[in-house]
């Protein structure tokens, strides 16, 4: 774990475990894309017939199929050559299209044109893109402007990673959920997963430093929401059935004027 000092290049180590990530959350996504993720990213986009909706690191492409079911088109991009072609295999379509390229580096992209899109979603990935600023540019320049842009991530007040974790107090007999460090914005490389290769990074910053990049960029912030695990899925999945009163993912809707 690092203080972000230099550009990385982000997609490194998603190659490497594309085989995994596939695996884990399938082609419809995992338990929390399909529970959580991706009805408050429909409910907060609500895609309308004909529209454009750009997503950024799309990975699998979980999304695709939800925007075509409302008559939208779908354009997923991504960096990893072997997320794009799983995604093209299973949420593939006549109203879809996957394309390989660097989310913080869209002006230029042959296939993409300036102020094309109605919706520009980051679902489960903005967390894990680097720079923040050129990622929030390439957003702001695809949106037309009246679009919305909307961002689902992992909440960074109480999920930073490896700096924060679930405790019990013994004495007042009461699961609470430690936070080591907040402000600093960190480069953490995810521990290496057993059926993948290389290591993928996430990137912690503090909540003003994604509201001061939105706002800079002639996007005005118009819903907030904040999501714990719903106790099914903690109880299943994580064992721990006492966290549903802190919220570990977030979401941000701004329109572009
Ligand atoms: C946690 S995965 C989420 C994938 C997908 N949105 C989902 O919810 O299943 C993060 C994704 O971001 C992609 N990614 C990371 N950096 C990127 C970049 N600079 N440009 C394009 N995609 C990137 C990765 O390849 C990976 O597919």
């Amino acid at each position: 774990m690092a203080k972000i000092q230099k550009k990385h290049v982000s997609s490194e180590g998603w190659e490497g475990v594309a085989h995994w990530y596939t695996g884990w959350a399938g082609a419809g996504g995992s338990v929390y894309h399909r529970k959580l993720a991706i009805p408050a990213v429909m409910g907060l986009m609500n895609p309308r017939e004909g529209q454009h909706i750009l997503d950024m690191g799309c990975g699998p492409g979980a999304l695709a199929q939800h925007i075509c079911r409302r008559g939208a088109w779908y354009t997923g991009i991504d960096c990893s050559r072997k997320l794009l072609h799983f995604a093209r295999r299973h949420n593939g379509g006549d109203r879809t299209r996957f394309l390989s390229g660097d989310a913080t580096a869209l002006q230029g992209h042959p296939e993409l044109d300036e102020g094309s899109f109605d919706g520009v979603v980051f679902l489960l990935s903005l967390q894990d893109i680097h720079p923040l600023e050129g990622a929030i540019d390439s957003a702001a320049w695809a949106l037309r402007p009246g679009g919305q842009l909307v961002i689902f991530m992992t909440h960074p007040c109480f999920r930073v990673p490896r700096q924060s974790g679930w405790g019990w107090d013994a004495q007042r007999k009461l699961h609470y959920r430690r936070i080591d460090r907040y402000l600093s914005a960190l480069e953490v490389p995810m521990q290496p997963h057993e059926r993948g290769r290389g290591t993928t990074r996430s990137y912690h910053r503090p909540l003003s430093q994604y509201f001061r990049e939105i706002v800079q960029r002639r996007l005005v912030v118009d819903a907030f929401e904040e999501y714990a695990i719903p106790g099914e899925i903690s109880r299943k999945f994580s064992g721990n059935a006492d966290n549903r009163d802190i919220p570990l993912f977030l979401a941000v809707r701004a329109r572009k004027y």
